[in-house]
C-alpha cells in the first residue's frame, strides 16, 4: 500500500462512528458516493456561517466575500483539470452536466453548430451508467438522430473492432465513459477521439468514476467536453461540472434561463452574458461549490497518482481473493491493466440482495443491484451484481473483511439450500 490511510481516517469524521450494533464501518461503495473529510464538511459550514449573500450581486462585503469563495472555488477546479476558469460551469450533478449539454444542443437553431438533424448519429457504449445514455437517448427521439453505441468483449473492455463503421461521417456527438461504474475497465481515448474529431464529432467524457481516482488534464485527453459530481471526489452532494473547450461554450445555447445568465433584457427579448455565467441561472449552489473547491485541493495535497496507484494495489488484492473463493464470478478486467478500483462480482446461489444484507449485518457497505446502468447488467445476463469500490481511506484490512463476509455469507446461505 502506498497511502498512510491510518492518518487519512482521521480526516473522515465518519469513520469514528460504529454500525450495526458497534462494527467498525467498512466503507466499499465509493462508487455510489465517497465519504467527505473535514476540511470540506468546514468549508461548506464556514459558507453559511461567516460569508452567506448571494453571489454576483449586492454591493456589500458578503456578497463580495461570497463571489470570491465562489469564483476562487471555479479557478480551484479549473486547475484541477487543467483547464481555464470560464471553461468551468457548476451544475447539480454530473446527470444534470450531460443533461445541460444534450438540451443545449437540442436547442440550437436550426444549421447551428451543434443543431441535430434526423438521419445524425450519437455514439454512446454498452457501459454507460444512465446519466450518460438517457440523455442522448431522449435528444435522438426529439430530433430524429440515430443512436449507435460500442459494444463490450467478454473482458468487459469496449469493442472498438469496428470503430471506424459506429463513428461515421454522420456521428455529431461521441459520449463515453470514461471509468466503468460497474466494471472498472478504464476505456482508451485516443483512438475514440481520433476517429472523433476525424469526422468532425464532439467527444463527451463522463468522468465521475475517474476524477475523483486519478490525475486528469483535460487539454492532454483531448475531449471537447468533460462532465462529473463532486460526491464523488470526497465533495459536497448537489454540485457538479461541465467542462467544455471555451470557444464551444461560447457557441452552446443556454439550457436554463433567468436571473445571471443574461447580458440584456427586454420585454420580448434577451441576450445571454459569456459562458459559463450563460450556464449558471439562479443563485447558484454556492456553499456546495467552495465545498468542491476544498475536496479538489484536498485530494491534490495527497497526490492522485498517489491514490489511484494505492486503489489499483488494493484492487489487484481483492481479485486476487475473490478469485480464491469457489462459486464468486468477477465483472470486468481481472488485470490491474486500464482499470480501477470497482469489482462487481456475482456469487453463485446468493442473490445479490441478500449478499449485500448479510455484509451489512458484518458492518460493511457495498452496492447492489444494477448500479444504473441496467443494459450493462442485461449484456452481462445478471439482474443485479454486487460491487465494491475502494477509495484513499480503504486499506487492505476492509478487503480481508469483505472476503471473510462473501465467505460467511456462503456458508450462512448454505442451508437454505
Ligand atoms: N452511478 C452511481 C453508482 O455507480 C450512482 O453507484
Amino acid at each position: 500500500m502506498t497511502l498512510d490511510t491510518v492518518r487519512i481516517r482521521k480526516d473522515f469524521p465518519i469513520f469514528e462512528r460504529t454500525v450495526r450494533d458497534g462494527k467498525k464501518l467498512i466503507y466499499l461503495d465509493s462508487g455510489a458516493t465517497s465519504q467527505k473529510p473535514n476540511v470540506v464538511i468546514d468549508a461548506e459550514m464556514n459558507f453559511y456561517r461567516f460569508h452567506n449573500a448571494a453571489v454576483h450581486r449586492g454591493a456589500h462585503q458578503l456578497a463580495e466575500e461570497a463571489t470570491d469563495a465562489y469564483e476562487g472555488s471555479r479557478k480551484l477546479v479549473a486547475d484541477f483539470i487543467g483547464a481555464q476558469n470560464d471553461e468551468i460551469v457548476f451544475t447539480k450533478s454530473a446527470t444534470e452536466s450531460l443533461n445541460l449539454l444534450a438540451y443545449a444542443m437540442g436547442n440550437s437553431d436550426p444549421g447551428a453548430r451543434f443543431a441535430l438533424l434526423p438521419g445524425d448519429e450519437i455514439v454512446v457504449s454498452e457501459m454507460e451508467h444512465h446519466a450518460n445514455l438517457i440523455p442522448w437517448q431522449q435528444l435522438c427521439k426529439r430530433t430524429g438522430a440515430v443512436l449507435k453505441w460500442f459494444s463490450i468483449d467478454s473482458e468487459g473492455r469496449l469493442d472498438l473492432s469496428s470503430i471506424d463503421s459506429i463513428i461515421s461521417k454522420r456521428t455529431k456527438v461521441v459520449a463515453i465513459t470514461h471509468q466503468s461504474n460497474v466494471l472498472g475497465t478504464i476505456n482508451p481515448l485516443e483512438n475514440i477521439v481520433a476517429r472523433a474529431h476525424e469526422v468532425g464529432a464532439y467527444v463527451v467524457l463522463d468522468a465521475c468514476q475517474s476524477i475523483p481516482h486519478m490525475s486528469i488534464n483535460v487539454v492532454n485527453l483531448g475531449v471537447d467536453f468533460l462532465a462529473f459530481s463532486a460526491h464523488k471526489a470526497l465533495g459536497p452532494t448537489g454540485v457538479g461540472v461541465l467542462w467544455g473547450r471555451a470557444e464551444l461554450l461560447e457557441d452552446l445555447p443556454p439550457f436554463l434561463y433567468g436571473g445571471s445568465m443574461i447580458e440584456t433584457v427586454t420585454m420580448t427579448d434577451s441576450t445571454w452574458a459569456p459562458a459559463p455565467k450563460k450556464f449558471e441561472a439562479g443563485v447558484p449552489n454556492m456553499a456546495q461549490a467552495v465545498g468542491l473547491g476544498a475536496a479538489v485541493t484536498y485530494l491534490s495535497s495527497i497526490g492522485l497518482n498517489e491514490i489511484h496507484k494505492h486503489e489499483l494495489s488494493l484492487t489487484s488484492y481483492l481479485i486476487n481473493g475473490l478469485q480464491n473463493i469457489p462459486a464468486v464470478r468477477i465483472f470486468g478486467p481481472a488485470t490491474q491493466i486500464m482499470r480501477g478500483g470497482t469489482v462487481s462480482f456475482a456469487v453463485d446461489e446468493i442473490h445479490p440482495h441478500d449478499l449485500g444484507q448479510y455484509l451489512d449485518s458484518q458492518g460493511i457497505a457495498v452496492r447492489t443491484g444494477h448500479h444504473c446502468a441496467w443494459p450493462l447488467n442485461k449484456k452481462l445476463g445478471v439482474a443485479a451484481t454486487t460491487r465494491a469500490s475502494v477509495y484513499l481511506y480503504n486499506d487492505q484490512s476492509d478487503l480481508d473483511a469483505l472476503l471473510e463476509g462473501v465467505l460467511g455469507a456462503q456458508k450462512y446461505f448454505s442451508r437454505f439450500s
